[in-house]
């Protein structure tokens, strides 16, 4: 166990003076059904509004990309099951563009998934998944390959990082674009505040349970005694900055015993930071295309405007 990411991860997060614990490690087999649920809470419109743009205007996203001819890559940061992309993959299918998927995903299941799963959908498309971390995964589909490319990083993964981290990030697949490679990414975007709160809270308490549920993936992946009842689930936004943050707080005083580890100590009322899911405006989407030295193409939006999904190109 002492050697493991997780163990090491969960114990800098909840051993740092602000506590932490990162918002990967929600999804486990439990933590996965959970999300799914979460997707289809009333309450949570994040992926129906990225959903509507994908299945309204993928011919328009097509089009968009006509400097795409022959023979390009369609790489996909964290495909998952790849449904939104399957809407585009189809459309430039379609329009007779011939191209390479490949899908980025840091499980072997989820490749293995997509290449039996893909060309079911999509009739004869050419699939070579990529299993990895983002960056190095991306490097190796450009050493690997002198095809034009086009990156997709879907579902407003973008605002999960801190902004600083997301233009390092941002920063780092620009370096790698050659000029003329575009990315397409998706903003959740700043809305009434009470919309957001309530998708991040929604009534059934799903949320709610798949925060705890990482508590729980501690208590037995990590042979912990933490007492799921002694937190609060506490989410937050901040209209300013368009923060929207989970919180766990410790309901008491308490110590939490986690094999092999030194113990916790949490006072009453302390928060464990859990995820942060930002949301942005046009404008600030605008800005930081220009401050990573992007050209802004063509921005897609639901009907609702509460969802963007952004083209830039590397100049
Ligand atoms: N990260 C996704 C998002 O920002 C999924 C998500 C929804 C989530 N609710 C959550 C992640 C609560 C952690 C905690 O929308």
């Amino acid at each position: 166990m002492k050697d493991t990411a997780f163990y090491k991860d969960v114990l800098n997060g909840l051993q740092a003076p602000q506590k932490y614990l990162p918002s990967k490690y929600f999804y486990d087999a439990k933590g996965d059904i959970l999300f799914q649920k979460i997707m289809e809470a009333p309450e949570y419109y994040v992926t129906n509004s990225d959903m509507e743009i994908f299945s309204n205007q993928s011919s328009q996203l097509v089009e968009a990309f006509g400097n795409y001819y022959e023979n390009f890559d369609v790489i996909e940061l964290g495909a998952g099951d790849a449904v939104k992309s399957t809407f585009f993959l189809k459309a430039l299918a379609n329009s007779g563009k011939s191209y390479t998927y490949r899908p980025i995903d840091i499980s072997i299941n989820i490749i293995d998934f997509l290449h039996s799963e893909l060309p079911q959908r999509v009739a004869g498309i050419s699939i070579n998944g990529l299993v990895g971390e983002y960056l190095p995964a991306l490097k190796q589909a450009y050493l690997q390959s002198s095809n034009k490319k086009l990156v997709l990083f879907l579902g407003s993964s973008i605002g999960n990082f801190e902004i600083d981290e997301a233009k390092k990030f941002l920063r780092e697949v620009c370096n790698l674009m050659n000029p003329g490679d575009s990315i397409l990414i998706g903003f959740d975007l700043k809305k009434n505040p009470r919309q957001i709160l309530a998708a991040y809270n929604d009534a059934g308490g799903i949320t709610k349970a798949f925060n705890l549920n990482l508590l729980s993936r501690i208590n037995k992946e990590l042979g912990a005694d933490i007492d799921l009842d002694s937190f609060e689930h506490f989410p937050t936004y901040d209209p300013v900055t368009g923060s929207c943050r989970s919180y766990l707080i410790s309901k008491k005083k308490q110590v939490i015993f986690i094999t092999g580890a030194p113990k916790i100590s949490l006072s009453q009322h302390e928060p464990i930071h859990m995820e942060l899911s930002k949301k942005f405006s046009v404008h600030e989407i605008d800005e930081i295309a220009t401050e990573l030295g992007f050209q802004i193409r063509p921005y897609f939006f639901d009907k609702k405007s509460w969802y963007c999904n952004a083209i830039w190109e590397k100049k």
